[in-house]
């Protein structure tokens, strides 16, 4: 039953996907996010000042770094929102955006807030090449100066970690999940985009905004369509790329790119959103945090969703639908699988009601962004088909993961 403390959602965008070497790669991550917090609130004609606090998840600081430490500050300012505005910015890896809903969710239930943003962005196109301090502040006394790459194995390897793409395939081998399930499950991700595309479910308006970036003298940037999703596919081709990072399974097929983008989602309680007149699109029923083994990251979306549904007393199988995001194939797959108590009809039935409008590997998974990207999938989804219960998870690099529940009245 409707309560007046429910924390619902009354406004869920983002920008649309640039691909890595894509028409987005020369545009700060801040740039996007500033255009996906003030679509946001344009669209419910919000007053910015009614906006308690902006949470804002982004994970690869070296892309701002040339601009500033205090991302969402920034971004809150030059997005037009009073001084007196509090923002928080929020690293948690690919989970950062959810668990900017997470904490969305507690400030409202807390009564600590009335009105937040949770939001997030990544701009993976546009990571300088960085210097050591030891060899470029300090001098080198001897030899070249080298630049490093922090995209590359998105750094884990520098710590003693593994890449987390040589991780998920492991571990997938393990679970039985092979290189042609991994192949199959990123071909209809595509398949299953270019179908919601085409059918309008993937659609300026709703879940898309029209991105337009000013560039000086020249022409806007204009993008209205995701960059990343690849047409006319087959099995064979996927077949034939080489795996990466040394992994035993996963390649450019079925992993997602490196990508570019920006996605925000109001939140507010029940009774502010009857105040200022609002339709509620959805109700965030639970969330859930989660870690788990560094290696198993492939399984911890899973794990969330299991902790989460524990205490609601519920199962998968109440879920109408579900999100788990295509960190990699192997990740859905593992997960699922788990879900499914490794039973393959029941894997099979999951499969079918996961994703069904495409994921991060046809779409793109620019990391701070994705988290409410696959949030605002789910509620569309669930609207469209009059309603229902649904779940969203997300993995996180060494096992971080976040689970959310929504259900949408019919
Ligand atoms: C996998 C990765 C290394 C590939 O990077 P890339 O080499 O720049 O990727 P590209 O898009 O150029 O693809 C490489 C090749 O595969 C081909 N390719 C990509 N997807 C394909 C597909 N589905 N079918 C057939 N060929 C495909 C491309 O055409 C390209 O071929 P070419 O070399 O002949 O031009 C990079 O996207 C990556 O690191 N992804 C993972 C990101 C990540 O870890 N995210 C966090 C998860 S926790």
């Amino acid at each position: 039953m409707a309560q007046d403390n429910d924390v619902v959602i009354v406004s869920a965008v983002r920008t649309p996907f640039g691909r890595f070497d894509g028409v987005l790669k020369n545009v700060l991550s801040f740039d996007l996010a500033i255009a996906a917090v003030k679509e946001a609130v344009r669209r419910i004609d919000l007053e910015p000042r009614l906006v308690d606090e902006v949470y804002y998840g982004t994970c690869i600081p070296a892309e701002y770094a040339l601009y500033t430490n205090v991302p969402a500050r920034q971004i809150t300012l030059l997005a037009g929102f009073p001084e007196t505005n509090l923002s928080l910015t929020i690293d948690r890896a690919c989970c950062s955006s959810m668990t900017a809903l997470r904490l969305a969710y507690r400030a409202i239930k807390a009564q600590d807030a009335q009105v937040v943003i949770a939001a997030g962005a990544e701009n993976m196109g546009n990571v300088p090449l960085i210097a050591a301090a030891e060899r470029a502040r300090w001098g080198a006394r001897l030899g070249p100066v080298v630049l490093e790459d922090v995209l590359f194995e998105l750094g884990y390897g520098r710590t003693g970690f593994a890449p987390v793409a040589t991780d998920a395939g492991h571990v997938a081998l393990e679970y039985g999940v092979t290189r042609e399930m991994q192949d199959r499950w990123a071909l209809m991700s595509h398949e299953r985009y270019f179908a919601a595309h085409r059918e309008g479910r993937i659609r300026v308006g709703e879940e898309l905004m029209r991105l337009e970036i000013p560039r000086g003298k020249g022409e806007p940037i204009v993008l209205e369509r995701d960059e990343s999703p690849r047409e006319n596919l087959s099995l064979e081709r996927m077949a034939a790329l080489r795996t990466v990072y040394g992994s035993p399974t996963v390649t450019a097929g079925n992993a997602p790119g490196l990508n570019s983008g920006a996605s925000a989602i109001v939140v507010m309680s029940r009774r502010k959103a009857k105040a200022l007149g609002l339709e509620p699109l959805a109700q965030i029923v639970a969330c859930e945090g989660a870690a788990g083994q560094p290696k198993y990251m492939a399984c911890v979306p899973a794990q969330t969703i299991e902790k989460m549904l524990k205490k609601m007393g519920k199962t998968i199988e109440d879920m109408d639908l579900i999100e788990i995001n295509e960190a990699f194939a192997a990740v859905t797959l593992v997960s699922l699988k788990m879900l499914a108590r490794d039973d393959d009809e029941a894997w099979r039935r999951l499969q079918a009601r996961t994703n069904v409008n495409g994921g991060a590997i046809a779409i793109g998974h620019p990391v701070g962004a994705s988290g409410a990207r696959i949030t605002m999938a789910l509620m569309y989804e669930l609207r469209r088909r009059g309603g229902g219960l649904g779940v969203a998870a997300i993995c996180g690099g060494l096992s971080q993961g976040e689970a959310l529940t929504l259900r949408v009245d019919g």
